[in-house]
């Protein structure tokens, strides 16, 4: 049986303090906890990663990055490798984040160059598809997120490709307040898991899927309960110790 996974992604919000405040919210919340189903993480901006090691480790939480870069050293200014990333303990690294995609024109092609170098470097890549509103109108919405992660099983190999963790993020959904119903984001996660049998069925068993956009304590538990959504990717409501706790119980 897969195991749930629920994890934040800061995005480019915080401070030193206010980190200080939400981490010890999310682990003083998940210490009165006796037994916890899911595993968490935080995937915070990279200037903090080194306090959040400082904070989580030997906590349930586990903390990674919102990107990291395709190449492993150089003049690439800017950018941050694996091994960077490993030298902080991360354990996951997102990449192909629909605002990267957007706003820094990452293409497929270089979302698995990204996806190839985390696996390489021994990180947990948490490879992000998802369809914009008008591709969805058009019902482009499975050829679309079945492009962005073909792209990704074209440069793994099966044993790397079963290293990956996958979510799935409307565009649409993403900040506004709309969510996919369970119903339409469960659809999408079976294609997914189809296209990834294609490669292997025992992977495709094992894979997480997690979904993200507008995921809230109070719709949680209905997403998370489709049989293909295996944990939740969460931007806003990661933010605050009790909408993020809410959450993980969710996954319980
Ligand atoms: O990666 C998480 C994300 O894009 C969802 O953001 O704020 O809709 O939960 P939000």
């Amino acid at each position: 049986m897969r195991r749930k996974l629920v994890i934040g992604n800061w995005k480019m919000n915080g401070s030193r303090d206010s980190i200080n405040t939400l981490l010890s919210g999310i682990t003083a919340g998940l210490a009165t906890k006796s037994a916890q189903q899911a595993d968490t993480a935080v995937c915070a901006p990279a200037p903090y990663l080194a306090q959040c090691q400082q904070l989580l480790t030997g906590t349930p939480v586990a903390w990674g990055s919102q990107d990291v870069s395709a190449y492993a050293a150089g003049a690439y200014t800017g950018e941050v490798a694996a091994s960077m990333l490993n030298d902080f303990g991360c354990r996951y690294a997102i990449v192909g984040h629909s605002e990267r995609r957007a706003y820094h024109g990452e293409s497929n092609e270089l979302v698995a160059q990204k996806a190839l170098a985390a696996v390489n470097a021994g990180l947990t890549p948490v490879v992000c598809v998802g369809e914009t509103l008008e591709q969805r109108e058009a019902g482009q919405t499975n050829v679309i997120v079945c492009a962005q992660l073909q792209a990704v099983m074209d440069v793994l190999d099966t044993a790397s490709l079963a290293k990956i963790v996958l979510a799935y993020e409307p565009v649409w959904a993403i900040g506004t307040g709309k969510t996919a119903t369970p119903a339409m984001a469960q659809e999408v996660h079976a294609e997914l898991r189809k296209q990834l049998a294609s490669r292997s069925v025992e992977v495709a068993q094992g894979m997480q899927i997690l979904y993200g956009g507008s995921m809230k304590p109070d719709n949680a538990k209905e997403l998370m309960a489709q049989p293909d959504i295996d944990g939740g990717l969460i931007g806003g409501a990661a933010l605050k110790p009790a909408d993020f706790l809410g959450i993980i119980y969710a996954a319980d």
